[in-house]
């Protein structure tokens, strides 16, 4: 990455966190305010820019296409085996439900049953205590039974077990189809921002069919039992089709975006010789505090798709051809011209984009911000003297993905 496009051959996922902080510098000098990428997105990561797109109250951005595979229709059409799996799993094609809905009188329903007041994934503030106890039931529960204290502790798999749980039991999923969640989750994190193909193309298109599969029977047994949040969605009137999309969006939504944001937030912790944010963790409101840092800095999502229909001059003067967007939120979430210095733990600025902006803005924030500051508190007081074990496979092994990111993290 040494010199021309910061992120036009590696993306976030292939960096360490010091590599990332480097890049995003150089992003926000870069000249132009956007990228025409090789996988046809174009990058945007200006703060002013980023917030009108995720807003998309102008009627030249859409979000209509925010879910569909970064590989195109196409490319699963002319792979017998996806094909397969699609006929299987996918047909009829699963309602738009969330993310890609593009109805708002139906998106402000099903929103609704998520977030605001009495959305099934609210925290509300007299419950958070309650909350972070079953979350840290969840944090002991994801450690290797077997471990001895000195043995290496994978945080990656720790933290993907940890999201999973904490996915699984929200959702009411049952507990057998736990392990898989995270494999099926990881298909359609992949199919959105990585370009697959072949074996690896048609595996990820099986495992989102499955996701909508499991998906359909919590519904079909909320239908008849009245529980958990298909049964919420269902007693708030949402059709069934519909509800099966929301609790397989969900479903997939929440585990990498949790685990991802752990890990780089490990490894960044970890890595400062000085271990400041570290020892923060063990202070009282230390973990929300270093929790919000880490969900600014390093979120295990770090950009989303928009598509402009016509071509758009934004309010701050960019100009965007026809054509899909790629949003890099986490990229703004450091814009010089919206933080004042967006490396320090207490820095003023604007309000991170990590959870988008508008009616979409994500259900799952509350959730996601105690679930990662639980984590980050209890592997603190796990492992107090942690130290981070030299990685088996580099960075830049990691698949490129334009949308999720995480780290692979071991510790002793
Ligand atoms: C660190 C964790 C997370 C991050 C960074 C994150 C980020 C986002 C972002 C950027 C969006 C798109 C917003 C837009 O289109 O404007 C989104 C949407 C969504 N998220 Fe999250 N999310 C996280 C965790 C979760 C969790 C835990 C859940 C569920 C329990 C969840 C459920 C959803 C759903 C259902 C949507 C679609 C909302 C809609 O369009 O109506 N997310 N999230």
């Amino acid at each position: 990455m040494a010199s021309g496009f910061p992120f036009a051959q590696l993306t976030s996922n292939q960096l360490t966190y010091s590599e990332r902080d480097a890049g995003y510098r150089r992003l926000h000098a870069w000249p132009e305010p956007s990228y025409h990428h090789d996988s046809g997105l174009h990058l945007v990561w200006r703060y002013d820019d980023a917030r009108e797109l995720l807003e998309a109250t102008a009627p030249e951005i859409s979000n209509a296409q925010a879910l569909q595979p970064l590989v195109g229709f196409g490319r699963i059409a002319a792979n017998p085996r996806a094909v397969g799996h699609l006929c299987r799993h996918l047909l009829p094609p699963p309602a738009k439900a969330t993310a890609d809905l593009t109805d708002d009188m139906l998106h402000r329903r099903v929103w609704a049953t998520m977030a605001g007041p009495t959305g099934y994934f609210t925290v509300p503030a007299d419950m958070r205590s309650e909350r972070a106890d079953a979350l840290a039931e969840h944090f002991r529960r994801s450690l290797p039974i077997t471990r001895e204290t000195t043995e290496p502790l994978d945080v990656t798999a720790l933290s993907i077990t940890y999201a999973t749980r904490v996915i699984g039991e929200t959702i009411g999923l049952p507990q057998r189809d736990w392990p898989a969640v995270a494999e099926w989750s990881d298909a359609q994190s992949g199919l959105l921002g990585r370009w697959m193909r072949g074996r690896e193309l048609a595996d990820a298109v099986g495992a989102l069919g499955r996701l909508f599969t499991v998906s359909g029977s919590a519904v079909a047994h909320s239908r008849r039992h009245a529980t958990g949040f298909s049964g919420h969605l269902l007693a708030a009137g949402i059709a069934p089709r519909v509800a099966v999309s929301v609790v397989a969006n969900s479903l997939a939504a929440g585990v990498h975006t949790v685990s991802g944001s752990i890990q780089q937030g490990v490894q960044r912790l970890l890595d400062d010789p000085d271990r400041q944010w570290w020892k923060l963790l063990g202070e009282s409101a230390g973990a929300a505090r270093v929790a919000a840092k880490v969900l600014q800095l390093d979120p295990g999502l770090v950009g989303w798709k928009r598509n402009i229909l016509r071509p758009i001059s934004l309010r701050s003067g960019t100009r965007l051809q026809r054509g899909p967007v790629l949003v890099m939120f986490a990229a703004a979430n450091r814009d010089p011209r919206a933080f004042a210095d967006p490396l320090a733990i207490d820095s003023t600025g604007k309000m991170p984009l990590t959870f988008g902006f508008g009616r979409h803005t994500c259900p799952g924030k509350q959730l996601a911000q105690l679930a990662v500051e639980v984590f980050l508190r209890e592997l603190h007081s796990h492992t107090p003297h942690a130290q981070l074990v030299a990685p088996v496979r580099s960075a830049r092994s990691r698949p490129g993905d334009l949308l999720f990111s995480g780290a692979d993290i071991v510790i002793r």
